[in-house]
């Protein structure tokens, strides 16, 4: 039997024995998933745990909704697949639901089953999208540095995570990446919307160095990754963005994967800041994870050609799976019929409304975000931004504390690792489904706090 060795250098919360043994690498926390109810994860042991992250940012709906299951076990009744020289009519059904529901003319959906899928289809669509117009040199796709876009080959290239980027370096394709839009940074005197433009105007240097001719796309998430992870761009950046890409004939990608389906309190996050993308992608909150799905919407304009029959030379056996179909159109339904966007709206100020006393904690730097995703940056010291010493295992001990206070907390690449390069802390995401009640947020933002207060006890 397999057990956590020191040569494996396993955090103490890892417990790879009996079945887990055979999963292969990735091995399970120390409490077992039984079941999961509205915004609770329950463990084998009956103990309740608020779903704090809405898993990776990507559980928009309650666990066990009844009009989920009822509407994938209908689907299972009817068919579960079929051959692609049969028509799904599903699959017409959530084109056109999610049609009604993307903002401007992004009205055809190339079906997926996850995100990285998602991207890696947008980027491919970009280049032939490119090449339909003549513009055979356009393959590159320009991308924000320290951002993450999934876990295949292109979208790790695009990502530029320096976490990953070492182990897969010359694998990946060598495309231009720009600095993303930072509060951090921003010189004294100068305003967010005017840094917004000048952060922006990286992305035109980019493109001059790289050659206008050869730039295919620029892709982004419509707020900010990695050490910057949910920091909001002023409307000015993506004005300027959008302006440039006009300029130079290059399209714009926004990956909508964690900020769609409401998790900023629009359906599309881009929509707050009125701008349009050509390509959007979608994952996570697309069903909830209630089965794997993601899509990526083009705008009428691209599509022209590939409606005309140019080949899109792409598509997987599980891409838009009927499942999944079934589960996006009752997804969109009970959102609206639930009026989760408004909740949101209405739980994510609840959240933000605990801003002032996260910030009192001598280890929270900076609370950011917006609708039901709050980050909070987690340092040793705010004023030096110092992080803690590895042996004291910060991150671990936060996510074990968390747990036994009933709060299941994501935890991702970001964080301790980064250091010192970064002089930023741990990303703590607090998105919860959308679904959320007050009485359920104050619990949640309660026992955080209380949790915070021992972890520091801790920690420092
Ligand atoms: C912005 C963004 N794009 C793409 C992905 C990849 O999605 P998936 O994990 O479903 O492949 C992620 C995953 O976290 C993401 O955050």
């Amino acid at each position: 039997m397999a057990t956590a060795t020191a040569t494996h250098n396993l955090p103490r919360t890892l417990r790879p024995e009996g079945d887990w043994h055979h999963a292969f690498s990735y091995h399970p926390m120390d409490v077992e998933i039984a079941r999961a109810e509205g915004v609770h994860i329950y463990d084998r042991d009956g103990n309740r745990y608020f779903d704090v992250s809405g898993g990776p940012m990507a559980v928009n709906l309650p666990h066990n909704h009844p009009r989920m299951k009822r509407a994938i076990a209908e689907q299972l009744e009817h068919y579960t697949y079929t051959h692609p020289s049969i028509a799904d009519p599903k699959r017409a059904e959530f084109c056109r639901l999610l049609a009604e529901i993307t903002p401007a003319d992004l009205d055809h959906a190339f079906l997926v089953s996850g995100g990285s899928e998602a991207v890696e289809t947008a980027i491919k669509l970009a280049r032939q999208a490119q090449m339909a117009r003549g513009n055979r040199d356009k393959y590159k796709i320009v991308s924000h540095r320290d951002a993450y876009h999934g876990m295949t080959l292109g979208t790790l290239g695009v990502s530029h995570n320096p976490v990953v980027q070492s182990a897969f370096e010359p694998m990946l394709p060598k495309w231009p990446h720009v600095r993303q839009y930072s509060d951090f940074d921003r010189p004294e005197g100068t305003s967010r919307e005017e840094w917004g433009v000048e952060c922006a105007g990286a992305l035109e240097y980019a493109i001059h160095y790289a050659g206008p001719k050869t730039v295919a796309a620029f892709l982004a998430t419509p707020h900010g990754c990695g050490a910057d992870y949910a920091c909001v761009p002023p409307d000015s950046y993506w004005r300027a963005i959008r302006e440039i890409c006009d300029r130079y004939d290059v399209l714009l990608i926004a990956d909508e994967v964690v900020t769609g389906f409401g998790r900023t309190g629009k359906w599309f996050a881009m929509e707050h800041f009125s701008v349009d993308a050509d390509i959007m992608t979608m994952a996570k909150g697309i069903s909830s994870c209630y089965v794997p799905f993601g899509a990526v919407s083009v705008s009428s304009r691209i599509n022209v050609p590939f409606e005309q029959g140019f080949p899109f030379v792409h598509g997987y056996t599980f891409g838009g799976h009927p499942l999944g179909c079934a589960a996006g159109c009752e997804l969109i339904h009970v959102i609206r019929d639930e009026k989760l966007l408004e909740n949101c709206n209405a739980q994510g100020e609840r959240v933000f409304s605990y801003r002032d006393e996260l910030l009192s904690h001598p280890t929270v730097a900076d609370v950011r975000g917006w609708g039901l995703m709050m980050v909070l940056e987690l340092v040793k010291d705010k004023e030096t931004m110092a992080f803690f010493d590895k042996s004291v295992d910060a991150q671990e001990l936060f996510q074990a504390m968390a747990l036994k206070h009933g709060l299941a907390m994501y935890s991702s690449l970001y964080g301790a690792a980064r250091q010192p390069a970064f002089a930023r802390g741990v990303p703590i995401w607090i998105s919860p489904p959308l679904s959320i009640s007050s009485e359920e947020t104050d619990e949640m933002m309660l026992r955080l706090l209380a949790m915070l207060s021992e972890w520091e006890a801790a920690v420092l």
